[in-house]
């Protein structure tokens, strides 16, 4: 098969949503369509469960799946589906950002009686950030909840976003009785308790048809009828190209633990979601097409045993063909690096790769050579850029509790940091370090594998701060803007400035007082 084929054959996609709305459900449904499980509950769920009490052997453990879980491929209709798993729990987000920046589309879960929250909010933006194309599944309609039209204004209202619908409910809860399914004009009857192969699907092609009533009745007909006629005049006509530019956004209904709704969503998937897209280095854009190989590590995974240091580092293949025990650029390094072991993910399988394409991510075994957004190359010199980093939210300083453990708290700090765990700053004036997470969980975390796997015990000490905004400018008003305000400036890992506002009032009056600097929430590795 040609480099050409092999592209288009690929489908490289995320799932995201709150937790709790069925993104685990889903994921598990779309690889039994694709074979790629035989039976339901063999995708465990990678989410760290709410425990208040953190569990630290639970986490230890849930890390484990979720690196089994990390990519999940599957073949269906004659592509090459690979799905990216993303941590559900909040405190996790930075890290489902960047996984996010290695898809090429992705599907949002929402839950019809939760309807948008605030999970959903944050990861759609950050979608949205880089227009990828967005598909949207409205899921438990075997429950009650919102009305379909409110969840697709709030949908629109709340993400910023314009929807379609390709699939319309009939009912929901008690009285839910199936969906139409707007783009194949087939009516799929729901019936609960039944297996999915089970489920009715009946081709109608025009809606006006009697036989609706044999199928749904005389009233849900007549809503049916009278539901779609408004959806045709409301919302536009779907386009593929629109929802490729990322202009429009499809929306399912379905029921994904019944696995309802989910093979109309899967199908339409198939035939439009876009194969690996062109991506952007600092110096030019890359296709996939071309010969040369590259691309860029958005994720690293440590060990779970702690006897064996090495990592995992997560490729996202750009351009052109990887091959096995072959020389590569890591370009941050400058040197030649080849893996003997690349390792390609199925579901719970792993199996080791001769070759991948672009579009597959690979699993690469590393001993602390790679950092989030590395890139490697058949030998250009270029980086993708685009991986982004937040502000963090929660804020504390971290202290070496063992004098005489520096050199291991040091190097600890450094590799929890490469691999993305949390940010680090250090203050200017006294050379303290701060730790930057966007939950309070990341905190114990690092506790706990500063000290099982890097032998170095640290404390916290507490710090009140809203939140690190980086600061651009002129080289000289920078300098005047860091020396004034001393006691506020930090340096991030890659020695850019940031400026550690107190509270949102402190930032404004710095704002305010400094029209000549830049104040931004976001960086990038
Ligand atoms: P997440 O990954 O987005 O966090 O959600 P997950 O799939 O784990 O689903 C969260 C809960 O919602 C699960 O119930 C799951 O069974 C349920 N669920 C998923 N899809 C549907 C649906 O279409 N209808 C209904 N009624 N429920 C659905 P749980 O009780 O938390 O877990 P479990 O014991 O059922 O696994």
């Amino acid at each position: 098969m040609s480099l050409q084929q092999e592209i288009n054959k690929r489908k490289t996609f995320g799932i995201v949503s709150h937790p709790d709305a069925g993104k685990t459900t889903l994921t598990e449904k779309l690889l039994l369509f694709g074979g790629a499980i035989q039976v339901a509950g063999a995708v465990k769920s990678n989410k760290i469960k709410k425990t208040t009490t953190s569990d630290f052997m639970e986490i230890e453990r849930q890390r484990g799946i979720s690196v089994a879980t990390s990519v999940m491929g599957f073949a269906y209709r004659g592509k090459q589906i690979n799905i990216l798993d993303t941590p559900g729990h909040a405190d996790f987000a930075e890290d489902t950002f960047r996984t996010l920046t290695a898809v090429d589309s992705a599907i949002v879960v929402v839950d019809i009686a939760k309807g948008v929250e605030a999970q959903t909010r944050k990861l759609v933006k950050v979608c949205r950030m880089r227009a990828t194309p967005l598909i949207f599944f409205v899921n438990k309609m075997d429950r009650e909840g919102l009305d379909a039209f409110d969840i697709l204004d709030q949908i629109e209202g709340e993400l910023n976003v314009s929807v379609v619908p390709l699939s319309w409910p009939i009912g929901m809860g008690q009285r839910f009785k199936g969906v139409y399914n707007i783009y194949e004009e087939q009516l799929s009857l729901f019936r609960p308790h039944a297996k999915q192969s089970e489920s009715e699907t009946i081709i109608i092609s025009d809606i006006k048809t009697d036989e609706l009533e044999e199928h749904i009745g005389e009233e849900d007909a007549a809503v049916l009828r009278e539901e779609i006629e408004m959806i045709t005049s409301v919302y536009p006509k779907f386009e593929k190209e629109d929802y490729l530019k990322g202009e429009i956004c499809p929306v399912f209904f379905g029921s994904a633990v019944n696995n309802f709704g989910v093979k109309e969503m899967l199908d339409c998937f198939v035939d439009i979601a876009p194969p690996p897209l062109t991506r952007e280095t600092n110096v030019r854009l890359v296709q996939p097409e071309e010969e040369n190989f590259s691309g860029f590590i958005f994720k690293i995974h440590a060990n779970m045993d702690p006897k064996h240091r090495d990592r995992i580092a997560f490729l996202r293949i750009c351009s052109g063909e990887f091959k096995r025990n072959t020389n590569y650029l890591h370009v941050r390094q400058e040197k030649k690096i080849k893996f003997s072991q690349p390792t390609a993910f199925m579901a719970a399988q792993k199996t080791i790769v001769e070759t991948a394409y672009p579009g597959d991510v690979i699993g690469l075994y590393d001993s602390g050579n790679f950092k989030i957004g590395d890139t490697l190359t058949e030998g250009e010199v270029m980086r993708y850029v685009g991986i982004p980093t937040f502000s963090p939210e929660k804020f504390r300083i971290v202290e070496n509790n063992d004098p005489m453990q520096y050199k291991k708290f040091y190097k600890g700090l450094d590799q929890l940091m490469d691999e993305g765990v949390a940010q680090l700053f250090i203050r200017t004036l006294d050379n303290k370090r701060i730790i930057g997470t966007v939950g309070a969980l990341q905190f114990e975390v690092i506790q706990y594998r500063m000290e099982h796997e890097y032998g170095a015990r640290v404390r916290y000490e507490p710090l009140r701060l809203f939140k690190a905004a980086w600061i651009t400018g002129k080289p000289e008003d920078i300098k005047a803007f860091t020396s004034r305000r001393k006691r506020d400036i930090a340096l991030d890992k890659k020695g850019d400035p940031v400026f550690l506002a107190e509270t949102q009032w402190t930032l404004n009056s710095v704002k305010e007082n400094h029209p000549e600097i830049s104040f931004s929430f976001t960086s990038e590795y």
